[in-house]
């Protein structure tokens, strides 16, 4: 089975902006992961790039199988996407919202029915399915893009910022919808987020993502251990990010010296 996702060289720039630096990546065909980083690191960049919406100024990607650059409809038939702004219509609602997914993903039409219904169970909107989307809560209208985005059975599903803005409880109910819904379809799942609970929750592994580059990877339990004994996701973050923008250039000597506290104990 092809890796859901394989980057080589993966870069984008805006003008003398980088956003992306020469990514590699690989991320397999049953995986959760997901990409961690400040604002700016380049995550939605990466996103656009693998779900086909951004060219890549050169590198190369592969999502499902597919080139990103050349097999652009493969690439879009393979994945399901929901953005890190809101995209769902609020002048309809949720059920002609899922048939409008429906119809763009060009979905049978003797299908369509049965699936819609099956999503809308899976994401516990079947009693709001008939009421207009402006109605919801932000955490129903991230389950019905989750709805829309899994209604054609993606390969892989690119997740940007899925709970941005919800409250504790409506976060919690996206992270066993997500977990229910990787449980029913073994999709891939790449997510960024700025939470490290949902990240090490939900993630099988992770990328701590600086200034357009990877600054660390591997899974949560490997990266609290690269940092130390104790640590947090919390502090992963702030070791592969914040120590780098508040102390300047000693950010390698601080993470030398705290890999070597870690392994003293
Ligand atoms: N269309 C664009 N034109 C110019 N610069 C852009 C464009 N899109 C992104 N950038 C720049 O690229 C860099 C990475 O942005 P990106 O949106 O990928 O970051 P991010 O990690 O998703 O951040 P956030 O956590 O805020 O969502 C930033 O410096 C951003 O200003
Ligand atoms: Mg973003």
């Amino acid at each position: 089975m092809a890796a859901a996702v394989e980057t080589d060289d993966l870069t984008r720039s805006f003008g003398e902006i980088t956003a992306v630096d020469r990514l590699n990546l690989t991320v397999s065909g049953d995986e959760v992961f997901g990409l961690l980083g400040p604002n700016g690191a380049g995550k939605t960049t990466t996103i656009k790039m693998l779900t086909t919406l951004l060219p890549p100024t050169s590198g190369r990607a592969h999502v499902g199988g597919f080139d990103v650059a050349t097999q652009q409809a493969e690439v879009r038939r393979s994945i399901g996407y929901v953005p890190q702004l809101l995209s769902a219509d609020g002048q309809l609602t949720g059920r002609e919202n899922l048939r409008l997914s429906a119809r763009l993903y060009h979905m049978p039409r003797s299908e369509r029915d049965g699936r819609i219904e099956d999503a809308l169970r899976l994401m516990a909107l079947t009693d709001a399915a008939d009421r207009l989307v402006r109605t919801y809560s932000g955490g129903m209208i991230r389950r019905l893009e989750l709805a829309q985005a899994m209604l054609h059975q993606p390969s892989v599903l690119f997740l940007d910022e899925p709970t941005i803005g919800l409250d504790p409880t409506a976060r919690a109910t996206v992270w066993d919808h997500v977990q229910d819904l990787q449980a029913s379809m073994g999709t891939a799942i790449v997510l960024t987020t700025h939470y490290m609970e949902e990240a090490e929750l939900l993630c099988d592994r992770v990328a701590v993502m600086h200034r357009g580059v990877i600054a660390a990877i591997g899974t949560p339990e490997e990266l609290k251990a690269q940092v130390g004994p104790e640590a947090t996701l919390d502090d992963v973050f702030t070791h592969f990010t914040g120590a780098d923008i508040n102390e300047g250039g000693r950010f390698r000597d601080i993470a030398r010296t705290r890999r070597t506290a870690s392994r003293l104990g």
